[in-house]
């Protein structure tokens, strides 16, 4: 077979495949690395974009999904779960389908796109939403699995991290070397923990030189590491990481420290002005929370003339009532010539 044949195949030899004999792919990954022109004049600096919305699901999950549902189904699991803000349980339902296994996903009332849900239900994933938020949801799906046989695909899962580290073995095969910052929206932190363990693997195989400094992003309202403290109710326009008390903040602080970089926060507003920026100036539409990555660079700025890679990890579709609330509603003319030269003439 010609082409590329998704994540697990691609990169076989980087991961445990002990046991395993069949993937589960939807041939993930691969995303573009586009250059950002004007970004890249506007912080005097080399900016590309990693699109992870053109993966199968429309994110960066589906290259963790691939993985933990793969290894599941060879351990003969039957059902996965997980607590999600919307994205995990799009790529959950949707590799739990392609393995023919079942699936449920918690997610918090009203606070999750609307593209994200309609992925869920229309894989056939049992979709319970909770009144409660995405902190809860993911302790719920913990317990859950105390008491029903299911396998958890949140990135608690080690496999969800190992299949997430290819997104930085991608970054480096096609710039050829190491960026000198990567830059990252933090959720549950799981993101950044992946794509630095791929910098760390590539670079002691010696397939990079250098390893980048691991610049995170939190929306203001939910920016529990940069406080030093959980948030009990954290709000952001950018649900998919409206998260209180991230799973993996120890090993999000290691990433930090080791590679000399920062977590720090935007506001809602900085996100959407990014947010509009990206796809008017670089015509790329990611959703809120990926722009968060972009927001960061234009509020902290970056050292002149740094290679920097911006991880956009969903598509800007799964999100339509964002996109729709902050731009002006469409003109409704009627269907002559003279209404449209009224209007544009
Ligand atoms: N960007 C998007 C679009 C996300 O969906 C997420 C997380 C993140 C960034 C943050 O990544 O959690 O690894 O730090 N979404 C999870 C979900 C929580 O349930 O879909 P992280």
């Amino acid at each position: 077979m010609t082409g590329w044949r998704g994540l697990i195949a691609e990169y076989a030899q980087w991961f445990d495949l002990r046991g395993v004999s069949d993937f589960v792919t939807l041939q993930e990954g691969n995303t573009p690395l586009l250059y950002a022109e004007r970004l890249s004049e506007r912080l005097s600096a080399e900016v590309w974009l990693k699109y992870e919305g053109l993966n199968p699901s429309g994110s960066f999950k589906d290259r963790g999904m691939t993985v933990a549902i793969t290894k599941a189904k060879a351990l003969g699991a039957q059902t996965v779960i997980c607590g999600s803000t919307g994205n995990t349980s799009a790529a959950a339902a949707a590799y739990a389908a392609r393995a023919d296994m079942g699936c449920v996903v918690l997610v918090p009332d009203g606070k999750i796109a609307l593209g994200k849900l309609a992925q869920a239900i229309v894989y056939g994933a049992t979709v319970l939403q909770i009144r409660g938020n995405f902190d809860q949801a993911l302790n719920l799906a913990r317990e859950l699995t105390q008491h029903l046989p299911m396998t958890i695909v949140n990135s608690i899962n080690p496999d969800r991290i190992e299949g997430q580290k290819t997104g930085a073995f991608e970054i480096v095969d096609v710039l050829g070397r190491a960026p000198d910052i990567l830059s990252i929206p933090v959720g549950n932190a799981g993101n950044i923990t992946a794509y630095w363990r791929g910098f760390t693997e590539y670079h002691l195989a010696q397939r990079c030189a250098s390893l980048p400094k691991m610049w995170g992003f939190q929306a203001e309202g939910a920016a529990p590491i940069v406080l030093g403290r959980p948030i009990e109710n954290p709000e952001t326009i950018a649900t998919a990481i409206r998260i209180g008390n991230p799973a993996s903040w120890i090993s999000a602080l290691e990433v930090v420290h080791e590679s000399l970089g920062d977590i720090r926060a935007v506001s809602d507003d900085e996100i959407l002005d990014a947010y509009r920026f990206l796809a008017r100036y670089e015509s790329v539409f990611c959703e809120p929370a990926s722009a968060a990555s972009v927001a960061g660079l234009l509020k902290y700025g970056v050292p002149d003339g740094a290679t920097v890679v911006c991880v956009l990890t969903g598509n800007g579709l799964k999100d339509p009532d964002t996109a729709l609330q902050m731009s002006s509603a469409p003109h409704v003319v009627d269907a002559s010539l003279a209404a449209l030269l009224g209007e544009l003439g």
